[in-house]
């Protein structure tokens, strides 16, 4: 076969690497801790399993840093795309100083599992247990176990979105339907 055309790859900044590796969607964690609920960014995180297993990296320089490694409990929430330039604020301001919820207008609704409060106008929200810290202190990077999970079933808008790393945005868009050919793994879908 020949291949006409092909651009010659251009090497990339290794330190701007994670611009495009960047996993989505941005989440919201909320915690509480010393009678105070508060509410934090976070677009480093991966995926680790269908348990739901997921890590979070969440530096110490965060109020919400205590919280987590205190209490040991979250709740991950999954903001609406109409959501993001609160979201964007909620990760510019410390729960120190702000009260985070009613300040961006958004609603804690009780969990079951855990004390962080649920966020009533997200997508999600899944309540996590924090269940191994081996890479906390090299890479700020906890594993959490999803306990239970919610979904809002009328949201005001179903679009999630994720983080590119330098203050850009991409917006969910089109949804393929491939299941027809996922025929090894008929039992996950
Ligand atoms: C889009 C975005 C993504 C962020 N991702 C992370 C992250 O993955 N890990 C982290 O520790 N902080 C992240 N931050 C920063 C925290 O959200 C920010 O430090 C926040 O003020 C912490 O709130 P707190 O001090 O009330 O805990 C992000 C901020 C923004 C705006």
């Amino acid at each position: 076969m020949t291949r006409k055309n092909i651009a010659q790859q251009v090497e990339f900044p290794l330190n701007r690497a994670f611009t495009f590796v960047e996993s989505g969607p941005v989440l919201l964690i909320s915690t509480h801790h010393n009678g105070k609920s508060n509410l934090m960014t976070v677009s480093c995180h991966a995926s680790m399993g269908f348990e739901p297993t997921l890590g979070i990296c969440l530096g110490p320089w965060n109020f919400s840093y205590a919280a987590l490694t205190e209490t040991g409990e979250c709740v991950v929430a999954i903001p609406p795309a109409n959501l993001m330039a609160h979201v964007v604020d909620i990760g510019n301001c410390s729960g120190e100083t702000t009260d985070k919820f009613p300040e961006f207008g958004l609603t804690p609704q009780p969990a079951v599992d855990v004390k962080a409060p649920l966020v009533a106008e997200c997508l999600y929200n899944l309540e996590c247990r924090v269940v191994n810290r081996s890479l906390v202190n090299e890479y700020n990077f906890f594993v959490l176990r999803g306990v239970r999970a919610w979904h809002n079933p009328a949201p005001t808008d179903a679009r999630s979105f994720h983080a590119v790393g330098d203050g850009t945005f991409i917006i969910d868009g089109e949804v393929v339907n491939l299941r027809r050919k996922m025929t090894k793994w008929q039992d996950c879908i």
